[in-house]
Order: structure tokens, then sequence, then C-alpha cells
């Protein structure tokens, strides 16, 4: 195989040592690049030392072989077209090559085998490409055909959506029911400052009140890298920070809802958890009395839990409210009757009949002075419900932790 047209690379050609490792290094050239010819169809047989009609037999196999080799590479229409016409080409295809430059000017005792040789390469030649035409053809086609095959027997993707977590549901429900009697929604941090989650609310340094609620606190730092000081921020532990908030920015008459995470140092079990959901409400105006208040709840508690149950108050203390009270509804599993199927005592309320639903009252008038509203012109009530436990009682779930967990079996109850 020569690469600058000098060599024939006849079997049993000699070579130096120098020349035939130059060569090997041109023969991965050659591999490679698949040049389609190496040039000794352009000489004449007497230019390549070739008296014998025997020495002809390794130059046709020569060239055999590297028209297979060559083939074997061809796997597209363009590189089949290029191969094609390097070897059957008219003007400069190799077997013209051989027609024009070994046949044509043959010695008369080598003339026989030459045609002899140029036929039975053609005969290979054209069988070959044939066939590989073929192969291409009926390959793109077959490509062709298998990109644009549609089976319309297969079914369709399904893509999960995923749905709302059921918490969210609850306070969509709730917050629907609470719009519809003029009350909007507000939002406030979660990171709060002890003067908005107690001291504002009416609850001093040191109340007592303040160890059950005694919560998460936690340090800051600025892009400075200054840190804010011990005991200065908290994780709110109740959304009644944010009746503060909105009393400072509005003034009367405020009618607002609050959802929102809320966080204590309560260790998980059925019905505790670090971290939970409550829906604050908030009232104030001029004219608000007792009976809005209880009217109002009441309102919500049959719209929520439907017409049949029946609420009652019963007295409690809250710094932020007076008087303050605790609002149960009668059993939504026993119907008020404390007692279950077959007369056994009901697990749910225990026999009372009256299952303990929130914490509320009329707002204290101490409040009003941290916010700068007239204590002796507003009044108005408030209300702190627990959004988890007004789910888990509606909808028979019995593990606060199901909330959480984030288990696809749950959460799939719910869509
Ligand atoms: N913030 C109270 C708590 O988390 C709940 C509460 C009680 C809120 C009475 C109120 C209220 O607005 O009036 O336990």
């Amino acid at each position: 195989m020569s690469i600058d047209g000098s060599g024939s690379g006849l079997a049993g050609a000699a070579f130096s040592s120098k020349t035939r490792s130059t060569l090997c290094a041109f023969d991965v050239f050659y591999f490679s690049n698949m040049p389609t010819t190496d040039g000794s169809q352009e000489k004449t047989l007497a230019a390549l030392g070739v008296t014998q009609p025997e020495q002809l037999t390794a130059l046709f196999q020569e060239i055999r072989a590297r028209f297979d080799a060559e083939i074997a590479a061809v796997h597209d229409e363009a590189a089949f077209k290029k191969f094609r016409d390097a070897w059957l080409g008219r003007k400069s295809g190799v077997l013209s090559g051989i027609t024009d430059n070994w046949l044509k000017p043959a010695t008369p005792e080598l003339k026989r085998a030459v045609g002899a040789g140029l036929n039975e390469l053609r005969a290979h030649a054209d069988s070959q490409i044939e066939a590989r035409r073929a192969a291409i053809e009926s390959g793109a086609d077959e490509f062709a055909v298998a990109k644009e095959r549609v089976d319309l027997s297969l079914p369709g993707v399904v893509r999960a959506i995923g749905s709302r977590h059921l918490i969210r549901q609850v306070f969509q429900e709730i917050e629907d029911i609470f719009v519809s009697i003029g009350f909007s929604v507000v939002e406030g941090p979660e990171i709060e400052t002890p003067y908005y989650n107690f001291e504002a609310l009416n609850i001093p340094e040191f109340h007592p009140v303040r160890d059950d609620m005694d919560t998460f606190y936690v340090e800051a730092q600025s892009a400075g890298g200054a840190k804010t000081a011990p005991g200065s921020l908290l994780l709110r532990t109740h959304t009644s920070p944010v009746q503060i908030r909105t009393m400072e920015k509005r003034q009367p008459p405020v009618r607002v809802i609050v959802p929102g995470k809320v966080y204590r140092r309560d260790n998980p079990d059925a019905t505790h958890s670090f971290m939970f959901h409550q829906i604050e409400g908030l009232a104030v105006d001029t004219d608000i009395t007792f009976c809005d208040f209880t009217g109002t709840i009441e309102y919500f508690v049959k719209q929520y839990f439907g017409p049949g149950v029946k609420t009652r108050f019963r007295p409690s203390y809250f710094p932020f409210t007076e008087p303050s009270v605790e609002f149960d509804v009668s059993c939504i599993f026993c119907g008020g009757s404390g007692s279950g199927a077959n007369g056994a005592t009901c697990g749910k309320c225990k026999g009372a009949g009256w299952i303990e639903l929130f914490g509320a009252g009329m707002v204290d008038p101490a409040v009003y002075g941290f916010v700068s509203y007239d204590a002796k012109k507003v009044s108005g009530f408030a209300f702190g419900m627990g959004m988890d436990r007004l789910a888990m009682l509606k909808y028979g779930i019995d593990d606060i932790q199901a909330f959480f967990q984030n288990d696809v079996r749950f959460l799939k109850q719910f869509p």
C-alpha cells in the first residue's frame, strides 16, 4: 500500500525496515480514512515490474482485499456513492484504471490473464456493490418506518399529578366559610420577637403562661456576621401575634383570619407535634358584642361539621381575652350521646358527648393599649383553632403525625 505512489504493495516486494515502519504508520491512517485507491492501477504492469502471469494473481488479490475492506466500512448512502464512483467510475474508477493501464497496454503473454483477473474482479465488485446498495436501502427504509411508526394500541402516558395536602384543603374549607361572612385572610412571620408573641398579647416576661408556650429561640446572623441577641427571636408559638401586627397596620373595623404554622417544644405523639397549624381569628369594631362572637363561632362550626352539631362554651383563661372561653362541639362520632356502637362508651369523647375544639374570647382591653386602639370605643373577639385537630376530627384521622410523614398511601386518600 503506497502512500506516495511509488510502491505497489505487491506480495513479496522487498522493503527496508525503515520504509516498512513508515508504511506501518500510514497503514493506520489508511484504514481509518479509507482512501479508495492506492494507485497501483494507475501504473502500467511494466512499471509495476510484472512480467509473468503468475505475478498477477497476487496483484488482483491485493486489490480485491482492498475492495472488501473498504466496502465493509460503507454504511450510508453518501459513503456508498463515493465508494461506487471510486471503484466503478468511468473516468477515474479503479476498474477503469486497470482496463486502461494494465489491460490495454498488456503484452500478449499477460493480456489473457489480466482480462480474466479483471472480469473476476468486476463480477465480484458488481455483486458486492449491488448487495450493499440493497442493504443500505432496506436499512434506511426500515429506519424511516421505525421512526414514523405510531402504535395506537399503546396505553397513554399517565402523569402522576399531586393533590393539595389535606391541611391545605381544610384551610380552604375554613377560609371559604369565613370569607363568606366578611373576613379576609392575612399572614405573618413564623420567626417572631417575644414582643409580638408574648408582651403585646398581655403576657409579660415572667407570666406563668409562658411556661407552656416557651418555644424554640433562634439566633439569626446578618450578612455582616452580626448575631442577634440571645432570646430576641423565636419560632412563634401561636398565630396570635398576627392580631397585633394587623391592628398596628389597620384601623377598625378589622375582620381577619390568619392561617399558619406554629411551633412548640412538644414531643411528637398521636396528638402532639413540634410544628402544627392554627387559624387565628380577630374581629374588632365599635359595637361587637359577646352575641356576635358566639353567633359567628356557631355559624362556622355548623358550616364545617354539619348543621346537626351543637356547640357550647366553657369559661377558660387566656391573657389576651376577657372573658375567655373554650368552645366544644357535640361529639361528631357518637352524635353527642357519649356511647358508641352496642352501647359501649364512645372512645372519642370518652363518654362526655362533647369534644373540645378551640380557645377564644373577647379581646382583653389591655391588648388595645399595645396597638393604640381606644379601648373605650372598640370591642371585639378572637379565636385560635388548631387546623390539624379540626382536620383529624372531620376526616377521622387518629394520628397527627400522618400529616407530616408524606406517605403517599395517606395523601392519596384525599385527592
Ligand atoms: N393562641 C392560643 C393558643 O395557641 C389560642 C387562642 C385562644 C387564640 C384564645 C385566641 C384566643 O385568639 O382568643 O393556645
